[in-house]
């Protein structure tokens, strides 16, 4: 029983163009990534987080989080997937192949208790990964005399936006995304590293606020979502 939640936290925050990666930035006063471990730290039946940095992050140990029993930092790679990866390794000497991990972006602080109930649901397949249906319309482009055009528009009935958690049992994500990155083949999530090697996660439908804090915007956006979550009644 229990799980391990993977938080991959070493980005600089590019798109933010803030002073400092957006995991540090102040959402109602305190930063995104202390918001996004409390949150986890709320999760029944967790087992322990693991937390990956970059290696010249300053910011980490003062987060009240920084010093829970149940909050692993280690150092993280040049992208997403050497952070999980790095990640995994560390989990792979404290838990054993069959024990479930949820990878959860530093960068959704907004995620809620109801989307991780239905991820971890008994009905739920073990290889699964919260999701949005599509709203807009998707167009898949081709390049003719140096512009952007429609090659042709998928099928929105089909079209998903991967959210995160993603969750697989340890061993198989290890393995997958071992594997791949050994590939040099693109993986921007847990999903494409299963997808790989003939895996079909489980798409779980989650809610729209998941979001993920990614341009200026995103701060205010976020702000709200969990000021109405948490103060519902508030002026
Ligand atoms: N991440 C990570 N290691 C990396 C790159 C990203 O752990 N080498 C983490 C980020 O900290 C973030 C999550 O992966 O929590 C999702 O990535 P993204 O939103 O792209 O964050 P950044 O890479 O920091 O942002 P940008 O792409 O704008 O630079
Ligand atoms: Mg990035």
């Amino acid at each position: 029983s229990g799980y391990w939640v993977v938080v991959p936290a070493a980005g600089v925050g590019k798109r933010m163009g803030a002073d400092r990666p957006k995991q540090y930035l102040p959402l109602l006063g305190r930063p995104l990534l202390s918001l996004t471990l409390s949150n986890i730290l709320t999760w029944p039946g967790l087992s322990g987080i693991v937390v990956a940095l970059s290696a010249d992050d300053v910011h980490f140990p003062h987060l009240p989080e920084a010093k829970h029993p149940l909050v692993h930092p280690i150092t993280g790679g040049a992208e997403r997937a050497d952070s999980v990866l790095a990640a995994l390794n560390f989990l792979a000497t404290h838990a054993s192949e069959d024990t479930p991990v949820l990878v959860h972006d530093a960068a959704r602080p907004c995620v809620a208790l109801d989307d991780i109930s239905a991820l971890l649901s008994e009905d739920v397949s073990p290889i699964a990964l919260l999701a949005q249906p599509a709203s807009d319309t998707v167009k898949l482009s081709g390049v003719e005399q140096g512009c952007a055009v429609v090659e042709k528009t998928l099928d929105r009935n089909r079209i998903w936006l991967a959210q995160t958690p993603q969750r697989a049992p340890l061993g198989l994500l290890h393995s997958c995304l071992r594997r791949g990155l050994e590939q040099h083949a693109a993986i921007t999530d847990e999903s494409s590293a299963l997808e790989l090697f003939g895996h079909s996660p489980q798409l779980v439908p989650g809610r729209r606020d998941n979001i993920k804090v990614t341009h200026p915007a995103d701060i205010v956006l976020a702000e709200t979502i969990l000021r109405l979550r948490y103060a519902p009644t508030e002026e």
